[in-house]
């Protein structure tokens, strides 16, 4: 056989090998250093090319040393060996908006920094790589032994935990996290780098193109993306900010594909997802859909209509509250798919057949019978008897803490008020002057007149809610007011708090005599409130909620442990928990409903559909209508048309936004922002049928970058693979 033909044939195995359906996509967010142990088969039968050792190896570089948990929150990837990260637009919002102003509105207008001086410094921003992962559940466990209660349990994890972070101590930051309810604790280093600057960002109209209305949807047109970069030291380690740090050279960073993805071609995310709840009981999971959800739900519907007339009345408002704006809806919208999509996949009666599996199974069997029997019954107790409490302390968290800036400032004075009451004249003195300094930024986003309104509609809601039983005589008071009543106090509230009156005067009496500033303080009906509430919650609710939180820990912990010991072959990965994770899947569309079959990609022709001009949701920018018209897409483009967006089935959540998507190359193809409608119940219940995660496509954020803000300098940074691999070329041209 000649060695063409052999080729050839090789080519037409690969090409027959890649249009097998693979699979399935899969459910799970794996820890990366077990990745080669429980599922690096089962990705290469999906597609991945690349070993676990690429992904993760503590001995060489590998892809994790690109993936950046940033700002403690999201995700972000290295993308040059000069530090440029790149993360979403939501994620660098607060950063984009604090550079903002009215004259100079960044969150309008896009911002790009032509040179590494024109980069802009965000103290208190940081970027943590983590440098290794090693299982520790040996050594916290050690010593714990069954007849302990479980204060002594918990003291002696503690002082194991202790010794570990001591005996590990070196230049890394350590932390020891539990997974899967304790039943694993594994000891994280990381590197975290303090000063990360922000380099660039698209105008919303492109980075939050389609906002609320298209937040939590597909089909998506949005760009959300910015960009950063990482300094370090001369040293290339973490250093606080200096004009002397230089551009952090990172150990690997990603290759950038420009090659796009197709139906059916296996992805992978690579990020820090942040909380789940895959292992919940079906009356808790009963509870969110048909209690807590909806009450969340409603009260966030008053507080956004409040806030959203105010925001169309004034441009100074809407700057101030963007980003306020969009954390309060975002969580709203989230909640109503969520709901939504366990409903149509019928979670509770899905929790109820695994529920009904488990008891069968180990009812046949004596061993697990006396190790189990009681963990569900009572698990489902301790949810049921729980339930009232967590109605409170949602209400609280809704209407006074999220839901009021005025009374979540004066929480913040707590410490004063203890220094006071403590006459520590000194230390009073020099946290009233720290105190005094801060102020500007609260003062900077905060309109009064509109959290007034806020309080109106909230505070009622919140009185409500809150028990009789412990409440002190201010809110038994408040309790029984009818509602004029209530309205007058809360107009008299806001009118007499000084904090609010005369921002000056207040920063100036606290610096020059917070003696006085706390003792009039104490006396205001807003401090009074302030108090009231957060010591119901501080003292009254949350010491019962915590009580409850320790005994179900215990036991989902051992309901877990049940799961994985009677059904071995079933996939059981831990919650996750901001941790390094990965997830992997396919890019495919999905049905949202009888009839409707939705496609996996977007293209700029739909982001010229959904244009209104002027609208704040959907207007666009003037050079991208005539980039779009005039076809320019440089090297970006995908034949004719130029990509926007598109979907597949990685399991992700809260926290992966900024994550990368990978091909199974382990090279960067889009990043992920956002889940579909009719999924966002994955945190709860997982159906690969529904959920999707939602990324932008690589493509258009270089097309935006170089073509839009002529910024092509960062482009250049980069390493680009803008051929597919020989082998699959040539399968591709002898595919029928
Ligand atoms: N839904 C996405 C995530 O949870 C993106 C949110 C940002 N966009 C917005 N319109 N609020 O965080
Ligand atoms: N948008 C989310 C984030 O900010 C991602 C998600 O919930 O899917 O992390």
């Amino acid at each position: 056989m000649t060695k063409r033909l052999v080729n050839r044939m090789m080519a037409v195995c690969i090409a027959f090998v890649m249009i097998i359906p693979s699979s399935s996509a899969k459910e799970g967010m794996w820890i990366p250093y077990l990745i080669g142990q429980l599922n690096a088969d089962d990705m290469a039968s999906m597609g991945m090319e690349i070993s676990a050792q690429d992904i993760y190896d503590v001995n060489q570089s590998s892809l994790k040393d690109a993936i950046v948990h940033f700002g403690g929150g999201c995700t972000a990837e290295l993308i040059s060996s000069k530090g440029l990260l790149l993360t979403n637009h939501h994620c660098g919002y607060g950063q984009i908006q604090s550079h903002s102003s009215l004259e100079n509105n960044y969150l309008q207008n896009g911002f790009w920094a032509m040179n590494g001086k024109e980069e802009l410094t965000n103290p208190g921003l940081t970027a943590s790589i983590v440098k290794y992962m090693n299982d520790v559940t040996n050594e916290v466990l050690s010593g714990v032994i069954a007849t302990m209660d479980k204060e002594q349990r918990a003291a002696k994890i503690r002082e194991n935990v202790e010794k570990i972070l001591a005996d590990n101590e070196g230049e890394y930051e350590l932390e020891v996290k539990p997974f899967a309810y304790g039943n694993q604790y594994i000891l994280i280093a990381k590197e975290v780098f303090k000063d990360v600057r922000l380099v660039g960002a698209p105008p919303s109209s492109i980075g939050k193109y389609g906002a609320d209305t298209d937040n939590w949807m597909w089909p998506r047109h949005t760009g959300d993306f910015s960009i950063f970069r990482v300094y370090a030291g001369t040293d290339n380690k973490p250093a606080e900010y200096s004009e002397a740090n230089v551009p952090y050279t990172p150990a690997q960073h990603l290759k950038v594909n420009l090659m796009g993805a197709k139906p059916n071609e296996f992805t992978m995310i690579y990020g820090f997802p942040g909380s789940t709840n895959e292992y919940l009981p079906s009356n808790e999971i009963a509870f969110i859909i048909n209690e807590y959800d909806p009450a969340r739900i409603a009260v966030r519907e008053s507080l956004l209509e409040t806030l959203d007339k105010k925001m169309r009345e004034s441009d100074a408002t809407r700057i101030q509250y963007a980003s306020k704006y969009a954390r309060i809806s975002n969580a709203w919208k989230k909640w109503i798919g969520e709901v939504k999509g366990m409903k149509t996949t019928k979670a509770v009666e899905r929790k109820q057949k695994l529920e009904r599996e488990f008891t069968e199974a180990i009812n046949k069997n004596d061993d697990w019978k006396s190790q189990y029997a009681d963990v569900l019954p009572e698990l489902m107790k301790l949810y049921d008897d729980r339930k009232p409490l967590m109605m409170q302390r949602y209400m609280f968290l809704e209407t006074m803490y999220y839901g009021n800036e005025l009374m979540r400032h004066l929480y913040g004075y707590r410490k004063l008020v203890s220094l006071y009451e403590e006459d520590n004249t000194e230390a009073l003195e020099t946290e009233a002057a720290k105190k005094a300094e801060s102020l500007a930024g609260f003062y900077k986003n905060y309109d009064s007149e509109l959290d007034e309104k806020a309080m109106k509609a909230l505070l009622p809601v919140y009185l409500n809610a809150v028990s009789t039983e412990g409440a002190s005589e201010l809110l038994l008071k408040l309790k029984a007011m009818d509602e004029v009543t209530l309205n007058k106090y809360v107009t008299n509230l806001y009118a007499k708090s000084m904090v609010i009156a005369d921002p000056e005067k207040w920063s100036a009496s606290l610096k020059d005599n917070p003696k006085k500033a706390i003792k009039t303080l104490l006396k205001s009906d807003a401090y009074q409130l302030a108090s009231a509430s957060w010591t119901n919650f501080i003292d009254v609710i949350n010491p019962q909620t915590s009580a409850y939180e320790v005994k179900i820990e215990e036991l989902q912990a051992r309901y877990m442990m049940g799961l994985k010991e009677v059904f071995p072959q079933r996939p059981f990965y831990p919650d996750a928990n901001s941790t390094l994770r990965v997830a992997y899947g396919k890019v495919e569309g999905y049905k949202p409903m009888d009839g409707v079959q939705y496609g996996s990609h977007t293209y700029l022709d739909g982001v010229i559909e959904k244009y209104i001009p002027g609208d704040y949701e959907f207007d666009l920018p003037e050079k991208l209508i005539q980039l779009y018209k005039t076809k320019d897409y440089g090297i970006y483009a995908e034949g004719d048309k130029m990509p926007v967006c598109f979907i597949a089935s990685n399991h992700t959540t809260g926290g992966n936004s900024g994550s990368p998507a990978l091909n199974g190359r382990g090279e960067l193809i889009g990043l992920n922002f956002d889940r579909t409608w009719e999924g966002t119940m994955s945190d709860y219940n997982y159906d690969v049928s529904l959920c999707r995660n939602i990324m932008v496509d690589i493509r258009y954020v270089l097309f935006i970058v170089d073509k839009f803000a002529d910024a092509g300098y960062l482009v250049e940074e980069m390493d680009l693979i803008t051929e597919l691999p020989k082998e699959e070329a040539a399968a591709e041209e002898v595919a029928p």
